[in-house]
């Protein structure tokens, strides 16, 4: 690999973007967080990365940031990402995930930074029946919010073509557990491993399945949880490779394999923890597709990039612990 580089991280102070801070700090780079603090946390971003609190769409920020800290390469993650929401407030998902995300390209090539890791997301793909999910699988988003992400993916390929701008679009199945410093904390809270870790800790009475009439074994929507430490550290790898001239393009982040349904996920979840989890059926959410599992091969050909925690139980464990030790802290 070449040395230490001067990174940017928009969206550090979020969940995902806190442990890329971590990982990037443990590969010996210098780290900036970037991040409005809308759904980031001041306390998740670890010394010695430095924090500026400004937003993606404020473009004097962008570059004062890009030129005092002398920054070379960025992973860019600072976006809205609720599906759900993205479907009754677009503008919203448009401005940030596109507007912001144009604006900051236009920074970093008034500064001369060309290497950009963008989180992108299983969503470009919407439903489509042939899994494993291979990158070349047609793009078919079903939400602004996968439209957004692949807008950005796509301008950055035609930008890279034009302006020399080298890129690599990461696109994350589902994020899961936490490191010792760091784990899942949105609120509100959508997300299934952290609702039933919830109702594990008696925080809520129950946890729903959303739909048991899908087309799957069990009839509950199956998808490819990834834990976050290794997603994290496929952005320092992918990185590091793109700046070596070693990779560019579009990669699945998924441990592969079969997949978990949500009510393996609920039975991992009353294993790992000993607790009653109490369930309550409820009807589907509109656009959530049955099954989403990648298929990783390019990631690991590309930048040898393998996941090392797989077993869903440890991934579990893993949040499980965050959230004990974080209820014994507050
Ligand atoms: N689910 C429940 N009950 C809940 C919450 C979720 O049954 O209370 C189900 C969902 O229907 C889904 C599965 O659990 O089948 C996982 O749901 P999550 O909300 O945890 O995650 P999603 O798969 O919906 O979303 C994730 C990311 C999105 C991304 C999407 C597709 O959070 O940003 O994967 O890549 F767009």
């Amino acid at each position: 690999m070449l040395g230490p580089m001067r990174v940017l991280v928009t969206g550090g102070a979020g969940y995902i973007g806190s442990v890329v801070v971590e990982e990037l700090l443990l590969a010996g780079h210098e780290v900036t967080a970037y991040d409005d603090m809308s759904r980031g946390h001041r306390d998740v971003v670890v010394t010695p990365a430095r924090l500026v609190e400004a937003n993606l769409l404020d473009g004097d920020a962008l570059g004062r940031t890009l030129g005092t800290h002398r920054i070379e390469g960025v992973v860019h993650m600072a976006a809205e990402s609720l599906v759900g929401e993205s479907v009754t407030m677009p503008a919203r998902y448009y401005r940030t995930n596109v507007v912001g995300s144009l604006g900051l390209v236009d920074a970093m090539l008034h500064h001369g930074v060309r290497w950009i890791v963008f989180s992108s997301s299983a969503a470009v793909y919407g439903a489509p029946a042939r899994q494993p999910i291979e990158e070349s699988a047609p793009a078919a988003p079903t939400n602004p919010y996968g439209e957004t992400k692949l807008a950005f993916e796509r301008a950055l390929g035609w930008y890279g073509a034009a302006y020399g701008i080298r890129s690599v679009a990461l696109r994350y199945f589902n994020a899961a557990g936490a490191t010792e410093r760091n784990g899942e904390r949105h609120d509100p809270e959508t997300h299934l491993i952290p609702l039933a870790l919830a109702a594990a800790a008696g925080l809520r009475d129950a946890v729903t399945v959303l739909g048991d009439d899908y087309p799957t074994p069990d009839g509950t929507c199956i998808r490819d949880y990834v834990h976050v430490s290794d997603l994290a550290r496929a952005h320092v790898l992918a990185l590091e490779a793109l700046a070596a001239g070693r990779c560019e393009g579009t990669f699945n982040l998924g441990c592969g394999g079969t997949g978990s349904s949500v009510r393996e996920v609920i039975e991992a979840a009353r294993k790992v923890t000993g607790r009653e989890i109490p369930v309550r059926m409820g009807s589907r959410r509109p656009g959530d597709p049955p099954r989403l599992v990648a298929a990783t091969d390019h990631a690991r050909r590309t930048f040898g990039w393998s996941p090392r925690v797989t077993r869903l139980d440890d991934i579990i464990e893993s949040a499980w612990r965050w959230q004990r030790s974080r209820a014994r802290r507050t």
